[in-house]
């Protein structure tokens, strides 16, 4: 008698976990593109692997929650054009075929950028030659992708804090007006293809009035710019959202899009005083900077969900000048602040963890839009 209640005890039990988690699976597949599909596009920046629909537990979700992606390093220049004026495509070839196949738009990343540089023209003397290489690189590439890549990256991180223009190889043997005739010339190649100027740190004042005079002076000289993008590298429990706000009404007063094209809210301590996405910086480590290699609090996944429910509540007030939203990376285990600005740290800046299941911040974004 005994035995045969506990075992009807042991039925309900298991009755009542296998509801909870199947409400948890429905839960699961409620969607970030559809929840959010009359406001702005919802992206992720995907890798390798996943271009070539290997990681199968990222494929579920890239496939379920995205209408957009962005190659996080494949677009390249030293990926795509690794060897003067001699291209790889085959990665480039496959991230179009399969947003096409999953009706996903690409945004490429990146035309024009002082890092990731192909080894040949890091230390090119000569003027001549890197025009020669920037004029081919840009109209080779962005007129290969012309309407298959919905938006480009034209001219990624050309500024410094302040505002002012940032030392490299395309100012110091262009000049100033480099960044103009790089939109001109995707302008030309890519006529079908909107056309983004992207950075870090952008929503700062200084550096957002250095964008700003950027955008104007392309703009005055003719050219086509379709919107800035802010990359969203911020801190969960320093997320400067009077900035974000002031930035998304500046910008469109320029008359173009806002996106937000690298989110990932960080929970880790910074380093630095200023934070940076510099993909040059380091720092050492000591055990301050990893809190969290156990695990993460559950009381600082909370911190988390709020910051991004804030952050969403401000870009829906603001949907009709935000065209998307690309977080970057799908799974905490993937993402890049894994290692950067400290290697071998344990992160978890994303929606989902390191199970490929929704985090408590994923939640709380739906909830911005269920009441
Ligand atoms: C990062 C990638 O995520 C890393 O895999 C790579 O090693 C370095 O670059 N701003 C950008 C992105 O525009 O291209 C950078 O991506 C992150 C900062």
């Amino acid at each position: 008698m005994i035995r045969k209640y506990s075992f009807i005890l042991f039925v309900a039990a298991i009755s009542l976990i296998s509801c909870i988690s199947s409400k948890k699976v429905s839960a699961q597949t409620t969607s970030l593109k559809e929840t959010f599909k009359n406001d702005f596009l919802i992206g992720v920046a995907i890798n390798v692997q996943q271009i070539e629909e290997k990681d199968a537990a990222a494929d579920v979700l890239i496939k379920q929650q995205f209408n957009a992606v962005t190659p996080e390093n494949i677009m390249k220049a030293e990926v795509i054009e690794p060897k003067w004026n001699t291209f790889n495509f085959d990665l480039a070839d496959k991230l179009v075929a399969f947003a096409q196949k999953n009706n996903i738009k690409v945004n490429g990343h990146t035309l024009i950028w002082h890092s990731q540089l192909p080894a040949f023209m890091r230390h090119m003397q000569s003027a001549d030659s890197v025009k020669q290489y920037f004029e081919n690189h840009i109209t080779t590439v962005a007129s290969r992708y012309d309407g298959k890549v919905y938006s480009w990256d034209v001219v990624n991180e050309a500024l410094n804090e302040d505002g002012t223009l940032r030392k490299s190889i395309f100012l110091d043997k262009l000049g100033d007006d480099y960044v103009v005739e790089a939109f001109r010339l995707a302008q030309k190649a890519a006529p079908h293809t909107k056309l983004y100027y992207n950075d870090y740190n952008i929503e700062q004042p200084k550096k957002r009035a250095g964008a700003i005079a950027l955008i104007k002076k392309i703009q005055a000289a003719g050219v086509r710019i379709d919107g800035v993008g802010i990359q969203g590298h911020w801190r969960a429990y320093n997320l400067p959202l009077n900035d974000i706000e002031e930035s998304i009404k500046e910008f469109s007063a320029l008359g173009i899009e806002v996106a937000f094209t690298e989110l990932d809210l960080s929970v880790l301590p910074s380093p630095f005083e200023k934070v940076t996405a510099d993909v040059s910086t380091t720092a050492k480590s000591d055990s301050t900077m990893n809190p969290y290699k156990n695990g993460l609090p559950d009381s600082v996944a909370q911190m988390q969900a709020k910051a991004y429910a804030d952050l969403f509540k401000l870009l829906l007030k603001y949907k009709k000048n935000v065209s998307r939203v690309t977080f970057w990376g799908v799974n905490d285990a993937q993402s890049w602040l894994n290692n950067f600005p400290i290697r071998g740290r344990t992160d978890y800046p994303l929606f989902f963890d390191r199970n490929f299941k929704p985090k408590p911040a994923f939640y709380s974004v739906i909830a911005t839009k269920e009441k």
